[in-house]
């Protein structure tokens, strides 16, 4: 059967997408962006990336022809990464290399917070792509549009293919879930209303670019000496959060997501080489976050991504007195008193969308 593809001479298409954090981490890849183990995230509403993209039909080029700015201003820099990711979205979308673009974003979270943007980034620009993709394809579009976003997020930024969903998703291929996959994150939506509004406070104990990136991060899992260890436990800590989530068993939560959290920042401790990202505001934060919970019952606990910062994880119930902790006791760690209030949101959303 014969495709028809249309010609649009010109299109905009614009995306909010969030950022998401990991509860059980997605750490070493294979291949093509592969996970080594599954992970499973809370999208989150307030930190986000807006990215618009305009396309404009040319002639036909070897590579996708574009330029890219973020907040107006052009960023080289960011062409070598986004020069990898259209040659793989193109294997998929060729027609794509007929137009030219002009990619703009921005983020809601300030510059050099130490959130990194890249999931958010990579899902808003993949969300663009693939509503213009259903466009140029019309009625003859065969595709599950969200997995192919998120397949294409994926190619950006592993952790991004996440960011395509509301509340939950889950990465990579586990027995636990019908229908997971390596490929493309899915919704998890068989959850517990507790964890449908859960809150997540960013305590920015540094707001500096990270010392050594999720790719390097990455490839330290190549050839690690506890790398089966910790693939056969993600695996496990996987299995049992996903019966945490539906249950609604905060208290078994806790334990899985802060095991995971440490095992993550142990991971990269005993890498060759090793390093560090914990800071001394880390530590006080974690044991004051653990001495809280134990003499006041609040159920809150810590999640870490491969940074400093720390998101703090607690029922949307609790909100007020965990704001008031977290003013009294923990600010004294963060970069200029700084931190963020978030909490499970509803996923992307499509800001404008105009063809010519
Ligand atoms: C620790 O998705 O940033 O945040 O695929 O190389 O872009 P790349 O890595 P990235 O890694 C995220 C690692 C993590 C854990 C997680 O989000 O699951």
């Amino acid at each position: 059967m014969s495709e028809t593809i249309l010609t649009v001479k010109k299109a905009t298409i614009e995306y909010q997408s969030p950022s998401n954090i990991a509860l059980v981490k997605y750490w070493g890849k294979k291949g093509v962006q592969i996970p080594m183990n599954p992970s499973i995230s809370f999208t989150l509403s307030n930190c986000a990336t807006t990215t618009s993209v305009e396309f404009e039909h040319s002639t036909e080029e070897e590579e996708v022809a574009f330029e890219f700015l973020f907040e107006g201003e052009p960023k080289p820099s960011f062409h070598p990464k986004l020069a990898k990711f259209f040659s793989l979205v193109t294997q998929d979308f060729p027609e794509l290399k007929q137009y030219r673009l002009t990619i703009n974003s921005s983020n809601s979270f300030p510059h050099s917070s130490g959130i990194a943007s890249s999931a958010s980034a990579m899902s808003a620009l993949a969300l663009c792509l693939g509503d213009f993709e259903k466009k140029l394809k019309e009625d003859n579009y065969p595709y599950n549009i969200q997995e192919r976003v998120s397949h294409w997020a994926r190619l950006g930024s592993g952790s991004a293919c996440r960011s395509v969903f509301p509340g939950l998703a889950l990465w990579g291929k586990t027995p636990e879930v019908e229908g997971s996959s390596d490929e493309f994150a899915i919704e998890v939506d068989d959850v517990a209303p507790v964890f449908k509004d859960y809150c997540d406070i960013v305590l920015l104990v540094d707001k500096g670019k990270k010392k050594i990136s999720s790719t390097v991060g990455h490839q330290l899992m190549d050839g690690h000496p506890y790398a089966n260890a910790r693939i056969n436990h993600a695996n496990e800590n996987l299995g049992r959060l996903m019966k945490i989530l539906q249950k609604g068993d905060v208290d078994d939560f806790i334990e899985v997501v802060e095991n995971e959290a440490l095992t993550l920042h142990a991971m990269m401790l005993a890498s060759n080489p090793g390093f560090f990202l914990i800071h001394d505001g880390t530590l006080k934060i974690i044991e004051k976050i653990r001495y809280f919970r134990e003499q006041e019952g609040v159920k809150l606990c810590f999640t870490l991504d491969a940074g400093a910062n720390v998101h703090l994880l607690y029922p949307k119930e609790d909100h007020d007195t965990v704001t008031a902790f977290v003013i009294e006791n923990l600010l004294e760690y963060c970069e200029n008193e700084a931190y963020i209030c978030d909490s499970v949101g509803r996923g992307p959303k499509r800001l404008n969308e105009i063809y010519e």
